[in-house]
């Protein structure tokens, strides 16, 4: 049975432990970069595409901070995310965040929620707003599928790929689709995969500077400084 209706997400909501489970390796190796990075007196951190809120919960207080926003799209995951009682759940989409009002030490957008947010225009106002959010001295934590993760795809795939990126650039080759098979159904996605030089344009149209970026293997969870190595992780900054 294939399911197609407006978000997979909610058809994944009672299935996403054991899909995250999948990629534990890989998301702890996320999370202990985020621990690394995070500024010493941060005390409040928003999640941006939280799915069920477990991981950021865990995430923001293993790091010590007390206020936890979680914001969500998906309904059946907003629910997820109320149960765990965080300070707040903000049931919004990430290009529809608010731009005034509570700012934050820290934000997290992980495992790819970018690739998420539907065009290029919604990337560029939902990094824009977290921007916005970032209190003096925050730091935004990101990480997004990398179509040139050669670990991952392969060389000889990924060195065409980069090479055709070059002489003839077109972000809309990252589009893709993708099936879950959970609970006995089909569920049809779709998202969208960047390439290094696509996310530093975005986060400059943003606003937004890199202050470290670093690979991390999709299989392992080794960090490399080299972007063909894994998916790629940003720790971002206001830019001045
Ligand atoms: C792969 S999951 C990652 C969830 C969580 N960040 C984690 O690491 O476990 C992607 C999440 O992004 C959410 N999402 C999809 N489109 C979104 C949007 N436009 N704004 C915010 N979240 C979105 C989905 O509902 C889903 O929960």
């Amino acid at each position: 049975v294939t399911v197609t209706q407006a978000d997979p997400y909610d058809v994944l909501a009672p299935y996403y432990r054991e899909y995250a489970g999948k990629r534990a390796i890989y998301l702890a190796a996320v999370d202990e970069f985020v621990r690394e990075q995070m500024p010493a007196s941060a005390t409040s951190l928003l999640d941006v595409g939280s799915g069920d809120g477990v991981r950021a919960m865990a995430l923001a207080r293993s790091c010590g901070i007390d206020t936890i926003v979680l914001s969500e799209a998906s309904r059946e995951m907003v629910e997820r995310c109320r149960a765990l009682r965080p300070s707040e759940v903000w049931p919004t989409a990430a290009q529809q965040l608010p731009e005034h009002g509570s700012r934050f030490d820290a934000i997290t957008c992980l495992w790819n929620v970018l690739g998420h947010v539907p065009t290029r225009a919604d990337r560029v106002a939902a990094l824009r707003r977290m921007r916005a959010l970032l209190s003096c001295g925050g730091r935004l934590f990101l990480d997004v599928q990398n179509r040139h993760n050669a670990a991952a795809y392969g060389w000889m795939r990924v060195m065409a790929r980069a090479v055709l990126d070059r002489v003839a650039p077109d972000e809309r080759r990252g589009d893709a689709t993708f099936t879950w098979h959970v609970g006995g159904v089909d569920v049809r996605g779709h998202g969208h995969l960047f390439t290094p030089a696509e996310i530093a344009r975005l986060l400059r149209e943003a606003g937004l500077a890199a202050v470290r970026r670093v690979a991390i293997d999709y299989a392992s969870g080794v960090r490399s400084e080299s972007p063909f190595r894994g998916q790629l992780a940003f720790v971002c900054k206001a830019a001045d």
